[in-house]
């Protein structure tokens, strides 16, 4: 079965800077440049769809500002980034509460997402204030809002924030945490699993070739017997 969608939970980037005596923003800045490192090799690939945790709604615990330094970077990385993804014909798309984001934020977002709309090479899904929690909560109330009286989970599923998007074949995380983190709660069901001990911004392209070797390892039965 062909690797079409990988989910990757980009976790190290403060350990990453602390081990160097830099301040964990370096680390996110780094971890940045890893994920542009992996995009080119996914579209090598012709891996069809990356989902990438960038902000949970958790991390609204972290320190203001580390959040602020978080935030601006996402901020330039949308405007410095823009021309390239669209060149390299790359659709980049977001899923996550956009309720508390400042207005101003939240246009960006959108303005990324049109201007690079027909990009048919590879899509990237960012999880930006997302948690699975949330997203849950959301796709009831968003199936119920629509005259759904008793969503089922297929109803859940065309409510997502980009539904056209096949269910996460694979879903990665690096720095050696063992955990999910609420990511893609309701669609990594049966979705393979590998965690990786190496920081986020130490990851290269030949990471994805790891990758793409261990899911052809795996055998997928989805309850059956094959
Ligand atoms: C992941 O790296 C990036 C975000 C959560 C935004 P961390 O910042 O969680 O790095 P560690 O886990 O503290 O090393
Ligand atoms: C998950 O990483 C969120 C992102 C990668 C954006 P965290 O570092 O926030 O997760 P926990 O707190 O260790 O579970
Ligand atoms: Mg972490």
């Amino acid at each position: 079965m062909k690797l079409r969608h990988l989910g990757i939970i980009m976790d190290g980037n403060g350990r990453w800077a602390e081990a160097r005596g830099l301040e964990r923003f370096e680390g996110h800045k780094e971890g940045f440049n890893a994920l542009l490192r992996l995009i080119d090799r996914a579209i090598e690939r012709e891996i069809e769809c990356l989902s990438v945790f960038a902000f949970s709604i958790e991390n609204w615990k972290r320190p203001e500002d580390e959040r602020r330094k978080l935030f601006s970077l996402f901020e330039s990385a949308i405007e410095k980034e823009r021309t390239n993804l669209k060149d390299k014909g790359i659709r980049v798309v977001f899923s996550g509460s956009r309720e508390n984001l400042e207005k101003s934020f939240v246009a960006k977002m959108s303005s990324l997402e049109s201007y690079t709309a027909s990009g048919k090479n590879l899509t990237i899904q960012v999880l930006f204030n997302y948690s699975g929690s949330d997203e849950i909560t959301r796709l009831i109330r968003r199936a119920v809002g629509k005259g759904i009286k008793s969503p089922t989970f297929d109803d859940l599923l065309a409510n997502r924030d980009n539904p056209e998007l096949p269910m996460p074949d694979m879903i990665v995380r690096s720095a050696g945490e063992k955990r999910l983190s609420g990511f893609l709660l309701l669609q990594s069901g049966y979705t393979e699993l590998a965690f990786y001990d190496r920081l986020f911004p130490d990851w290269n392209a030949e990471m994805i070739d790891n990758i793409i070797i261990e899911y052809s390892k795996r055998k997928r039965k989805f309850g059956g017997l094959i």
